[in-house]
């Protein structure tokens, strides 16, 4: 396993995830363990782009459970249809949240919290079995490009 990232800054974000994506796999390989490789791919994540929040929310049962993450202290359950992660679960879709404040049900965890992308991982019967939940400090932080590549790292979420 690497032991320190290597992803430049004075490149595009495009460039950035195209360089962090290769690590995380290889950070995650040889290592069996599914909430370790979690958590260092949601380490990974934050400091690469220093996100204000960068974590997953597991459902159990009827409802998203707080899994690992990154940042500040965080809600603990949210129920199917709530929020922007409820949401992503119900509709099974990426959502992109330009402003918070304008998503209606959007809960909020911290008030820096200013846009959100979720994206929901979905196993081989095509049920959600988490959500991936990212917040910036920042208004519309989040674009498309962010949005596909995200979902590949979900992908590699999807096998560990
Ligand atoms: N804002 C999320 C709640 C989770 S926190 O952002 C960590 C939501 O509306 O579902």
């Amino acid at each position: 396993m690497a032991e320190q990232l290597v992803v430049h800054n004075d490149v595009s974000k495009e460039q950035r995830y195209q360089e962090l994506l290769p690590q995380l796999e290889a950070l995650v390989a040889g290592e069996s363990d599914f909430i370790a490789n979690l958590s260092n791919i949601l380490a990974a994540l934050k400091t690469t782009f220093n996100w204000l929040w960068v974590g997953v929310y597991l459902v159990k049962e009827n409802e998203l459970v707080l899994g690992p993450f990154q940042g500040p202290i965080a809600c603990t359950r949210i129920g199917y249809g709530r929020g922007v992660c409820g949401t992503s679960w119900e509709q099974k879709e990426v959502l992109l949240v330009p402003d918070v404040d304008a998503f209606p049900g959007h809960i909020a965890c911290s008030s820096a919290s200013r846009s959100e992308i979720v994206l929901p991982v979905i196993n081989t019967s095509g049920e959600v079995t988490l959500v991936l939940d990212i917040d910036s400090d920042k208004l519309n932080d989040f674009d498309e490009t962010d949005k596909k590549y995200l979902m590949k790292i979900v992908e590699l979420i999807n096998k560990l």
